[in-house]
């Protein structure tokens, strides 16, 4: 392998949630800083922060007012390069969130942009719509149309695909393609080894003037649709992102290019990540993970009904990514993120089936991508009151609930384990008061789960943390790093491949079932490498507990 990024193992910090280190509540890059020991006993080699940028915080920092600044709850300039030095001394790649499609409404271009139509920086976003028409009837990610009237009433609209106060930037235009390559060496020159970028694949809008066909609305209040064909993938994100990672890769080689592809599928995903492309080095999906719809309560919108994953489609998708990326790119390999609820809370019902799915994804070939607690068990908090989401569409569910006979407290139960915010709180270092995240509250409010931490967790040989660390050791060994993988034909009830290398070779079978599941294994495989619940191997059957899991070697 030739770039360090191939031998990637990722955490995912969401700093504000990961180490207050001034008590004001929010978590900062000097809290990072103290946590670097705790990292590197890990056995990660790469962090990635989620945006640190100064902002108004309406999206936790994805809404940036300057790139060009950290926002001064997390730290300054001295301390982002006191992180770098601090993780690179400890042999930590650091990764930073890069959010390239939009920009929050305090940005300096976008006050530029409403106050003056014939400022350069109007055609730095995209403005459409006269005498308060709006131009067609497309749907935000965050509810409501995409367009918003300009604030200086000029009869306009701005386009934005995620809150109103975060305006889509106009990447048809050639200036801001050089503004956001500019920005990009910016933080790079500074030491910082790789970007992830934020939503990619929708800096590319189709013609505005068409509405998305669907007389049935989604959202029947306001009649608008999340028109995703028209905003997402379009060919037009190839041809602008190539010249910017062209030169990116030109003058840092060795910078790691990480898309954030929500809705890509496999076959997307080649595209962006083949080296005859010029474009990426690997991409985050989300279609990994497809719910199972047949519980859901149809009097109710689904979004934020709490649902299962669907097993046997989350199979045979690890399958198809594995094999379609088998010779283009490495996978990325993740249970959850900010964006989604947490392993605990959603996928594992038990700490047994947490250390089993860990197993499955992480020595799957590819790039394991942790989010912060997981490695400890942590669930997502339970809210108690709806504004705690921050987010208008759980204040309509709540309502839409309440006329079905719901009371609040059972609406709440069911959108924390739905939610991304409940995924978002503060890291359990201790099981004192504020989690030794801070002496003071933090800013996330939310009631925890569980008790785990990693205070008790260091001192107990078998916790969740010391066999994640077992399995991050087993990880980095040659022949789940570069071996090929061959996922075996059984039941959905089960997932299990064999990783070879040379003459080395390793099973790893999961049990996806709440049953005892007799899996037959290759003659030979008897020694253990990790497991996770119970199980027995008879000659060349292998029988696995309810959600157990294990790798074996010759
Ligand atoms: C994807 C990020 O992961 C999400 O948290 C954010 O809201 C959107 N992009 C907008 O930046």
């Amino acid at each position: 392998m030739k770039h360090w990024y191939e031998h990637a193992i990722i955490y995912q910090i969401y700093p504000k949630s990961f180490q207050d280190s001034n008590n004001d509540g929010i978590g900062d890059i000097n809290g990072i800083i103290q946590r670097i020991p705790y990292l590197k006993s890990l056995g990660i080699n790469t962090i990635w922060l989620n945006p640190i940028f100064v902002s108004p915080q309406v999206d936790n920092g994805y809404d940036v007012a300057d790139y060009f600044a950290i926002d001064p709850r997390m730290g300054t300039m001295k301390d982002m390069a006191a992180l770098i030095e601090a993780c690179h001394h400890a042999g930590i790649h650091v990764i930073m969130d890069f959010v390239l499609n939009h920009t929050s409404d305090q940005n300096k271009w976008f006050q530029k942009a409403i106050e003056d139509p014939n400022s350069k920086y109007h055609d730095y976003y995209i403005f459409a719509g006269e005498k308060n028409q709006r131009p067609n009837n497309w749907g935000s990610f965050f509810g409501g149309s995409v367009w918003e009237p300009n604030p200086n009433g000029a009869g306009e609209f701005y386009f934005h695909l995620f809150d109103k106060h975060m305006p889509d930037l106009n990447w048809k235009n050639s200036q801001v393609r050089k503004e956001m390559l500019k920005i990009a060496e910016f933080w790079l020159e500074k030491g910082v080894d790789g970007l992830r970028l934020d939503a990619f694949i929708h800096i590319a809008k189709a013609d505005l003037r068409q509405n998305y066909p669907i007389a049935n609305y989604l959202n029947k209040v306001d009649k608008t649709v999340i028109a995703e064909p028209f905003f997402a993938n379009l060919p037009q994100v190839q041809e602008w992102l190539r010249p910017f990672c062209e030169q990116i890769k030109k003058d840092y080689p060795e910078a790691l290019l990480l898309g954030e592809a929500a809705s890509a599928n496999v076959n997307l995903a080649a595209d962006y990540t083949m080296k005859e492309n010029h474009l990426l080095d690997n991409v985050v999906t989300f279609r990994y993970f497809e719910d199972d719809q047949s519980k859901i309560d149809l009097s109710l919108p689904p979004e934020y009904q709490p649902k299962n994953l669907n097993w046997s489609a989350f199979k045979q998708n690890q399958i198809i990514w594995q094999q379609t990326l088998a010779e283009v790119s490495l996978p990325i390999l993740y249970w959850s993120n900010h964006d989604m609820p947490r392993l605990a809370t959603k996928e594992a019902k038990t700490e047994v089936q947490a250390r089993s799915l860990a197993i499955l994804m992480y020595l799957q070939r590819g790039i394991p991508l942790i989010y912060y607690g997981e490695e400890i068990g942590m669930k997502n908090l339970l809210f108690t009151k709806s504004s705690e989401f921050n987010d208008k569409k759980v204040e309509d569910f709540v309502k839409e609930a309440k006329k079905q006979g719901k009371t609040t407290e059972e609406t709440l139960n069911m959108v924390s384990v739905s939610h991304k915010m409940p995924a978002r709180g503060v890291m359990q270092w201790t099981n004192s008061q504020n989690n030794g995240f801070s002496n003071v509250k933090p800013w996330i409010k939310g009631i925890k789960q569980n008790n785990v931490n990693v205070q008790v967790e260091e001192t107990e040989p078998d916790s969740m943390l010391n066999f994640y660390r077992k399995l991050l050791a087993l990880k980095k060994e040659k022949l789940f790093q570069s071996g090929n993988i061959y996922v075996l034909p059984t039941d959905s009830n089960s997932y299990v491949y064999r990783r070879d290398l040379d003459n080395i070779s390793a099973i790893v079978a999961v049990s996806l079932s709440n049953n005892k599941e007799k899996i037959e294994i290759p003659h030979g495989y008897k020694n253990v490498m990790l497991s996770a619940g119970k199980y027995h191997i008879n000659n060349d059957q292998l029988i696995l507990m309810p959600y157990s899991g294990i790798v074996l070697s010759r």
